[in-house]
């Protein structure tokens, strides 16, 4: 599934990443893409080690450790650390597909199951630069607040449109589902979602509420790899 969380960063944490961000040094961008992605990418990156980039991605993880609607959603294992991209005028990245397996630097492996971009820059800052993203609906173009997330299926066929004004800011990350396949995580988040609207309609001490939080157990029970 696709989904956008607002406000997965508060202003004080988007004003430090934005500080941290305008003194970094910036690197080719392609030093993590793979052979095809390299050929149509266009942009520069952190380097995963300077200490701007470790900060920025411990800022990142403590924020998402705390979203409700991102680990319900992802129902995360491992999260690759946080990484940050800069696209200035005329900059951006042609379809591809995100590699399927990445190693973090201290060898963990991980299966790319989810795709995340946190957008660092508001749409007034720029033009162009809309994440692009296939699916069998047709595109979806995201051009997403400061401090909003777009969560995405890893295996889909994205784009970044070129920059054509100002710079877009962003970070960007992969997640290793405890549910491999997107079905079932798109059908247990069904269940959740449908759990927390009965709660709220003041429904939580029936038994019928009982039934189905154990559905939802046993569903991730099934599932789940840990
Ligand atoms: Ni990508």
């Amino acid at each position: 599934m696709m989904l956008h969380i607002p406000q997965v960063l508060g202003p004080a944490e988007l004003e430090r990443a934005r500080a941290l961000l305008a003194d970094a040094a910036w690197v080719d961008g392609r030093i993590t893409a793979g052979h095809q992605g390299a050929l149509v990418k266009c942009n520069r990156q952190l380097p995963q080690d300077a200490p701007a980039a470790r900060e920025l991605s411990a800022l990142v993880l403590a924020a998402l450790a705390r979203c409700e609607a991102f680990n319900a959603a992802v129902l995360p294992l491992r999260i690759l650390p946080p990484l940050f991209n800069r696209y200035g005028v005329g900059e951006g990245f042609g379809d591809h597909i995100d590699n399927a397996i990445r190693r973090a630097a201290d060898g963990t492996v991980v299966r790319t199951d989810v795709s995340c971009t946190l957008f660092l820059a508001g749409p007034d800052e720029y033009d162009g630069g809309e994440l692009v993203v296939e699916d069998t609906f047709g595109d979806h173009r995201a051009r997403l607040p400061a401090g909003d997330l777009l969560v995405y299926p890893a295996g889909s066929i994205h784009r970044v449109e070129p920059v054509t004004r100002g710079t877009r800011l962003a970070s960007f990350f992969w997640v290793q589902s405890l549910v491999r396949e997107e079905a079932a995580r798109t059908l247990l988040h069904d269940l959740d979602r449908a759990l927390g609207l009965l709660r709220r309609r003041g429904l939580a001490g029936e038994p019928e509420m009982v039934v189905l939080t154990g559905a939802w157990h046993n569903l991730l029970k099934r599932w789940a790899e840990t």
